[in-house]
């Protein structure tokens, strides 16, 4: 009965729980707690049947505290209609202030508990499914939605903003707001567009669409299964499973581009005047990196922007534009906003991890990253296939640019095949990174420094350091910390700089002895003038060097992200599930 939730346990909860039919009632169990969703419910035997009608969830509380109340499913005041919601419902203060004046009693302080009592309310005048098509309609917001009503057709369920999908595995219909969890059983899919409901029962599928209430013809899809069922392969964690997976996903990432070149040179038929990168979190980060390559290489001027801000902004697009949307999950909420936003006014090309996700159909064209499963809430081989994603639509805008010749292609294509071999070597420094972790364990605070585009691989630094041991970390431009944060050096303030050959060595070693005269702890990963950062260094990182200076992030990252988990694990932290984070951000 919780498979289904167990395969999504990863993407962050704190509470969970279900609803099935059992003989004339709705069964409804809840748990409160981020414990393993097999533990939280141990003891409740399986339900194989196949007339078995269940609906699951796992929330992370947005309005509400965290409870058995607030969980979901949440129910009429009859109990006999249960609904599971991802999502926020705007309107719900409205919609609760008129039920309650009609008689409905709440239970919860959230937003989705308005449904069940919506629905209940219009069930008073009409059929079941329109009364669940008429509430959802006067729902704003943004929801992925299943409902299962005592003595029902099934289950009903409607996608608005929210992912949500139907698998078809023999008779049974397996509905998720991800592919993953059926993915085991089928690959045969029907995916929803914004605005559509259906019913799944006894008698199949029928789809509607809820602002005409018209029935429409949908097909499922076959859809490719390469991905294999993930487990931690003989790590601790999927987190470090995933760091030490980074040089086979670089392999996976060149070998897909050389094949898929022309195709992919074919289907984007035009020149961009102008790019503008949209993302949220580390997707902004390696938007931030592939600003910085190319605007140097394609002398094209690159927009990055929170998906979040540009979505609100009204931002001046013009025809010449091209969106280019990042995000591992294809599922965050800004980030789906934004696409939207420009939709009709520029063309969006979607960088992704995720086959089929909601930016992936939203988008004109896609680049696949070659992560597979990212489990791990910390994005780390996401993000480095992300770079190395923006590295080869880079070459390949310049090739249309003719910034590159076609010849002279393949040369830097090849440069990238040095990636792995040297991404294994920095693995292989794991001890003397645990080590240094150690002198981190304690602190309360640490800036991370670096210059050019090293500068927002410190922003990705501090954002691992934070988001998973929980020291409070900041990512600056090493010459802005003169600027302000300088005022926080002292002996109890650890430095991270991140360097990489090139114009900004005696720049950055400027910066370092400012630091060093105060005081701060230096910690150094560089593959640059190894002997004079030893100098001021407390500890130091060498990375191995690369000629191409647009694929240093991508080694300089790699101990950034180690150095975070080595000390989240000192510190006792939960890396896969660090607290109050989910692992898609399917809320705005
Ligand atoms: O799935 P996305 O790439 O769109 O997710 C964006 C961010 O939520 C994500 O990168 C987040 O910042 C990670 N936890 C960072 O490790």
């Amino acid at each position: 009965m919780t498979s289904g939730l167990q395969a999504l346990e990863y993407r962050g909860y704190d509470s969970c729980g279900y609803a099935f039919l059992l003989g004339n009632t709705i069964k409804v169990e809840k748990r409160v707690g981020k414990g393993k969703i097999r533990e939280l419910f141990s003891g409740i035997p399986e339900r194989t049947d196949s007339q078995a009608c269940i609906i699951s969830h796992t929330r992370w509380a947005t309005h509400g505290k965290i409870c058995m109340d607030n969980a979901h499913p949440h129910m009429d005041c009859k109990n006999e209609i249960a609904v599971v919601h991802n999502g926020i419902i705007e309107n719900y203060a409205h919609l609760r202030k008129i039920l309650e004046q009609k008689g409905h009693r709440f239970i919860s302080e959230t937003d989705t508990e308005v449904v069940p009592h919506l629905i209940e309310e219009h069930e008073k005048h009409m059929r079941f499914h329109k009364a669940v098509m008429k509430s959802l309609n006067e729902l704003e917001g943004s929801f992925a939605i299943l409902v299962l009503r005592k003595d029902g057709p099934g289950i009903i369920g409607a996608r608005k903003g929210s992912p949500l999908l139907v698998g078809f595995y023999e008779d049974n219909f397996l509905i998720s707001s991800h592919i993953n969890p059926i993915m085991e059983y089928t690959d045969r899919v029907m995916f929803f567009e914004d605005g559509e409901m259906f019913i799944v029962s006894n008698n199949g599928i029928r789809v509607f669409n809820l602002a005409s209430g018209g029935e429409v013809e949908k097909n499922s899809v076959r859809i490719k299964s390469g991905f294999a069922k993930s487990d931690t392969g003989g790590f601790e964690s999927y987190m470090q499973k995933e760091i030490f997976e980074q040089p086979e996903v670089l392999n996976r990432t060149f070998e897909s581009f050389s094949a898929e070149i022309d195709r992919y040179d074919r289907e984007i038929d035009f020149l961009p005047g102008r790019i503008i990168i949209v993302g949220c979190g580390s997707s902004w980060h390696a938007g931030l990196i592939g600003k910085y390559i190319m605007e140097d290489f394609l002398r094209l001027p690159v927009d990055v922007e929170y998906a979040s801000e540009f979505r609100y902004r009204n931002p001046v697009l013009l025809p010449d534009d091209l969106v280019v949307a990042i995000s591992q999950s294809g599922e965050t909420a800004d980030t789906i906003g934004a696409v939207k936003a420009v939709q009709g006014y520029a063309r969006v090309l979607s960088i992704c991890n995720v086959l089929n996700s909601s930016i992936v159909r939203e988008s004109d064209y896609v680049f696949y990253t070659q992560a597979g499963p990212e489990i791990g809430v910390a994005s780390t081989k996401a993000f480095t296939s992300q770079l190395a994603t923006l590295y080869f639509l880079n070459l390949l805008i310049g090739l249309k640019k003719g910034v590159i010749a076609k010849s002279s292609l393949k040369k830097r294509i090849e440069e990238f095949k040095e990636l792995s071999g040297k991404i294994l070597e920095i693995l292989n420094t794991m001890t003397h990174i645990e080590k240094i972790s150690a002198s981190l364990q304690d602190r309360q605070n640490a800036l991370f420094l670096g210059r050019g585009i090293h500068f927002p691989v410190a922003l990705e630094g501090a954002l691992k350091m934070k988001e998973v041991s929980y020291i409070h970390a900041e990512g600056y431009p090493a010459a802005e910390m003169k600027h302000g944060p300088i005022a926080l050096i002292d002996e109890h303030m650890p430095v991270v700089f991140v360097s990489g050959a090139g114009r900004f060595s005696a720049k950055v070693l400027n910066n370092m002895a400012e630091v060093k005269l105060r005081g701060g702890y230096i910690i150094t990963v560089t593959d640059d003038s190894v002997s004079e950062m030893k100098k001021v260094s407390d500890e130091i990182i060498v990375v191995p060097h690369i000629d191409n200076e647009y694929l240093g992030p991508i080694l300089t990252v790699v101990p950034l992200q180690m150095l975070a988990f080595f000390t989240a694990i000192k510190r006792g932290c939960d890396v896969d599930k660090p607290r109050n984070l989910a692992k898609s951000v399917t809320v705005e």
